[in-house]
């Protein structure tokens, strides 16, 4: 297959930043990057394979000869730009909120629903969106639990690190420990502070973050029934989200069998042993692939159901890594 010729929107962000280090970590066969970003960062470099390149600004035309196209800047950007890139002929991996619920776009984590991709593939689709990076890591240890024991009701609570919402979320926080700077991008100082709305407050009281995890998560799994309740919250942490998860389930799963299943699932490890103090954090998820699980236990509150912890880096699987999970299977898929 010959190399790509990829173009990557938002490429001086925290995630288009990590996308550009993943692509070259997983050996993604490249004959061409073109980095673009605001008017602000016209002409700064950025590194790749090591050589420095410039990023550019968006302009018509700017994506001709681009088989690759991903979006990584933000929802106004993706609007605009996603359908010139689509009419420039390159495959549009897109992370920003806007094409993800649209039924014509397949919503995709490898790990879970790679059969949309292929089917998408099928029938003539090049554009391809990407989770929340809250959904991603739900939906993977979830999808187990589904094939093993049927899931009835889903309730979630996030903790949700500062840069799920930028690079200049995470230097707001450092720069508030240790001094009084006042709130920026947050409604209120995040330092020492756990803020209890992410996004905008909808008509059901419910936050844009909070329907964007409920609803994509029954799109990824293919359960549009799936009764599903979020509550999402910013933490005081720089990278990685971490979500307690209790899952009422059809019957009765062993604890143990779930475990031995999770261990098969690719880019999902169970780190459970709480009595020795190995659990999923920040601290072992941050900077790492792949999702983690672990404080399995039981729920005596119900007739079946389960509790449970989950912790990923939103940048990585969240994100960046699963636009070039979802890019590679396209290479599979479609041979290109
Ligand atoms: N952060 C996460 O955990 C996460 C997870 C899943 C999905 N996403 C999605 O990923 C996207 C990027 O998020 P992020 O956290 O990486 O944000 P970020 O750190 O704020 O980066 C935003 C990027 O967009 C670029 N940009 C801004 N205006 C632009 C313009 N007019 N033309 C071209 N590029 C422009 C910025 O360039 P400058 O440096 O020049 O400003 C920067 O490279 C968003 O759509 C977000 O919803 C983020």
């Amino acid at each position: 297959m010959p190399a790509e010729r990829v173009g990557v929107v938002g490429a001086t962000g925290a995630v288009g930043s990590r996308l550009l280090s993943i692509l070259e970590e997983r050996g993604f066969p490249v004959e061409e990057i073109r980095p673009f970003a605001s008017e602000r960062s016209q002409g700064k470099l950025v590194e790749f394979q090591g050589r420095s390149f410039s990023c550019q600004v968006l302009r018509s035309g700017c994506f001709n000869g681009l088989s690759f196209v991903f979006f990584d800047a933000s929802d106004e950007i993706s609007k605009e730009w996603v359908p010139e890139a689509l009419r420039s002929g390159a495959w549009v991996v897109d992370n920003s909120a806007v094409y993800r619920l649209d039924d014509a776009v397949p919503l995709i984590v490898p790990e879970v629903n790679e059969a949309d991709l292929v089917a998408s593939i099928r029938v003539g689709r090049r554009l391809f969106a990407g989770p929340n990076c809250s959904t991603v890591q739900l939906v993977v240890a979830l999808r187990t639990i589904h094939e093993l024991a049927g899931i009835r009701r889903v309730v979630v609570s996030t903790y949700q690190s500062v840069s799920g919402a930028g690079t200049a979320a995470m230097d707001e926080l450092r720069e508030q420990v240790g001094s009084d700077a006042a709130a920026a991008i947050f409604p209120h100082r995040i330092a020492f502070n756990l803020i209890p709305r992410i996004g905008k407050v909808q008509a059901d009281g419910f936050t844009s973050e909070e329907q964007k995890l409920m609803r994509e998560s029954r799109k990824i799994l293919g359960i549009p029934e799936l009764k599903i309740v979020a509550t999402a919250v910013r933490v005081p942490t720089l990278i990685s989200h971490a979500e307690s998860v209790f899952v009422e389930i059809e019957k009765e799963l062993p604890l143990e069998r779930l475990r031995d299943a999770w261990r098969q699932v690719t880019g999902l490890s169970v780190l459970d042993e709480p009595e020795n103090d190995v659990y999923p954090m920040n601290d072992n998820t941050a900077g790492r692939d792949g999702v983690a699980v672990g404080r399995l236990r039981r729920d005596p509150s119900v007739n079946h159901g389960l509790c449970f912890w989950v912790v990923s880096d939103n940048l990585r699987k969240g994100a960046a890594l699963n636009a070039v999970q979802i890019a590679e299977c396209i290479r599979k898929t479609a041979g290109t």
